[in-house]
This record gives structure tokens, C-alpha cells and sequence, in this order.
């Protein structure tokens, strides 16, 4: 039987993969500051700590999800975002691949510049803020170690979430006014998708035989900007729709960063 290790789940992604994956598969789900059981606490950047994990737990899948992702926090501590983003993930490809287990590499589309946008796995990368670079290294560092691992770029996401701020959708809630005016962008479009649905694609792939490495994109069909996400969210509210503003100029340093879903594809 598989013995999937989760790293991050703890977080948004992780979580859901840790509940999704367990029903099929014994999983070991790893965090850092909220790990509490059954989740076991493991520190990335440590590691004497990782090489003794695999030995003690041994798995034969390494689904790693832990990430600084938050592309403000990145800019703002880049050394600590280095050492897990890269270091880390670099680390972890290489005792997989030694181990012969096979990694599956969490990315994001952060790391394309959004100008040819949607992207196909061939696409070249040109990630335009720190978040996309360290991703795009770790993406390099993964597919160098072995043949077998896997890079899974996935867009923005939402489900079931902590705080409505976990999530970059979700958020969009706290930012509307029941009687004033909110500016969304309404420039960048984006594929929100499911942390569910990216599961159950992952747990759909760990049964694929394992010689299926290389770069894979997993996104939602519906493409949508922000400011059509508050719509949808001040309708939910009872909020008035008249009070959104949509903004037609970029409100991020990021470009718009979208892969191609599977289905939209020739
Ligand atoms: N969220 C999105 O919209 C989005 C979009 C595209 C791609 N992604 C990618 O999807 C993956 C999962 O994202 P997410 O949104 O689930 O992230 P998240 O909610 O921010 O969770 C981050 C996870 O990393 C863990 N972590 C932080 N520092 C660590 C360390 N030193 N050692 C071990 N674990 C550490 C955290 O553990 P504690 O919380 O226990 O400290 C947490 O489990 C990431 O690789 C991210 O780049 C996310």
C-alpha cells in the first residue's frame, strides 16, 4: 500500500489533502507552528530533522505543500522564504529521490509573468515577484533530482477555510461594505479552484504508475477577476452590487498569472 507524507497540512491546501488522502491511502500529514495530532510537527528548514523523519516514517509519496505563499511576506523576510520556498524544497527532492520516493512539488502560476497567459506545462517561466522566483528555483531543483517527481502548478485558491483571510478569495468577503463603495480589480483574471477538487486531481495522479513525472497544471475551468468574485459574494451578502467599484489597471505587482485548464484545452 502507498504511504503518502503531506507536508503543510496544516495549512489551506494541506488540510484538505490530509482528509482526502486518508481515505484511501495511509498519510502522514506534517505542520510547523499548528501541528497538533495527528498532524506531526516537522521544521523544514531543519534538515538533520527531514533525514530522520523519512527514516523513522518512510513513505513512498512526498506531496509537498508548505510554502511561504504570500507574496507581501515573501518580499518582507526573504531569507526565511529562501530557506523553506528553495532550500527546503531542494532538500527534500534530493533525500526523495535517494530514498526512490516519489515527490510531488506544489507550485503556483506565480511563476509565469501573465503576459501570454493561459499557460501550458511547456510554457516557458518568467515569475516577476520573489513568491514566483523561489517557486520557480524549487521547480528546477525537483525535476533535476529525479525523473520521477512531479512539479503541480495550481492557481488561487478557496474551501474550507480557517479565517476568511486564509484565502485570497475569500477574503474578497471582508473587504465589501454593506453602505459604501469597495474598488475591486477587475483586470487580472483568475481561475479560483477548489482545494477539493486539486485533491481529489492529486489523489487521482498517486494511482497513475510512478513513472509519470514532469510538470502538471491542475485549475478550474471558470475564469473570474476579483471584482466578478465580489459580485458574486456581495449577492450572497445582501450587499448592493452598484456599491463595487471595478478597477481596469493592475492593483498588484504581480501580473495576471493564469494556467490553462484541462478541459479549455485544443
Ligand atoms: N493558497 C493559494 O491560493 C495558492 C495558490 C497557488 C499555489 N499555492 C501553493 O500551494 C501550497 C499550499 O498553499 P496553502 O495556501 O495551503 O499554504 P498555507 O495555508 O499558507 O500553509 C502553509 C503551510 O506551510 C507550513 N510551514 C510554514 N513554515 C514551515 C516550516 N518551516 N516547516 C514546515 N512547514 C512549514 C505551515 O505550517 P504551520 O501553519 O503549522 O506553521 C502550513 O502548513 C504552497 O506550496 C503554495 O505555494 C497556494
Amino acid at each position: 500500500m502507498q504511504k503518502i507524507m503531506i507536508t503543510g497540512a496544516t495549512g489551506l491546501l494541506g488540510r484538505t489533502l490530509y482528509n482526502t488522502l486518508k481515505n484511501e491511502f495511509a498519510v502522514i500529514g506534517t505542520g510547523f507552528s499548528r501541528a497538533k495530532k495527528p498532524i506531526l510537527p516537522l521544521d523544514l528548514s531543519d534538515h538533520q530533522a527531514v533525514t530522520a523523519f523519512l527514516e523513522c516514517h518512510k513513505p513512498t509519496v512526498l506531496v509537498h505543500a508548505a510554502a511561504e505563499r504570500k507574496p507581501d511576506v515573501c518580499e518582507n523576510s526573504p531569507e526565511q522564504t529562501i530557506a523553506l520556498n528553495v532550500a527546503a524544497s531542494a532538500f527534500l527532492a534530493t533525500e526523495c529521490a535517494k530514498r526512490h520516493i516519489r515527490l510531488l512539488f506544489v507550485s503556483t502560476d506565480y511563476v509565469f509573468d501573465g503576459h501570454d497567459a493561459p499557460y501550458l506545462e511547456s510554457a516557458v517561466t518568467n515569475p516577476v515577484n520573489l513568491y514566483g522566483k523561489t517557486k520557480q528555483q524549487a521547480e528546477q531543483a525537483v525535476l533535476a533530482a529525479s525523473p520521477l517527481h512531479s512539479v503541480i502548478r495550481i492557481p488561487v485558491l478557496y474551501g474550507d477555510v480557517a479565517t476568511l483571510s486564509e484565502s485570497a478569495v475569500t477574503v474578497i468577503a471582508t473587504q465589501l461594505k454593506a453602505d459604501a463603495q469597495t474598488s475591486h480589480d477587475n483586470w487580472a483574471i483568475r481561475y479560483p479552484t477548489h482545494v477539493e477538487d486539486i485533491a481529489f486531481t492529486l489523489r487521482d495522479l498517486i494511482k497513475q504508475p510512478s513513472e509519470l513525472g514532469g510538470i502538471f497544471h491542475i485549475s478550474d475551468v471558470q475564469a473570474m477577476t476579483k471584482y466578478q468574485m465580489a459580485q458574486v459574494m456581495a449577492q450572497i451578502l445582501g450587499y448592493p452590487c452598484e456599491l463595487l467599484l471595478p478597477l481596469g489597471e493592475p492593483t498588484q505587482s504581480a501580473a495576471p498569472h493564469t494556467i490553462v485548464p484541462w478541459p479549455t484545452r485544443d
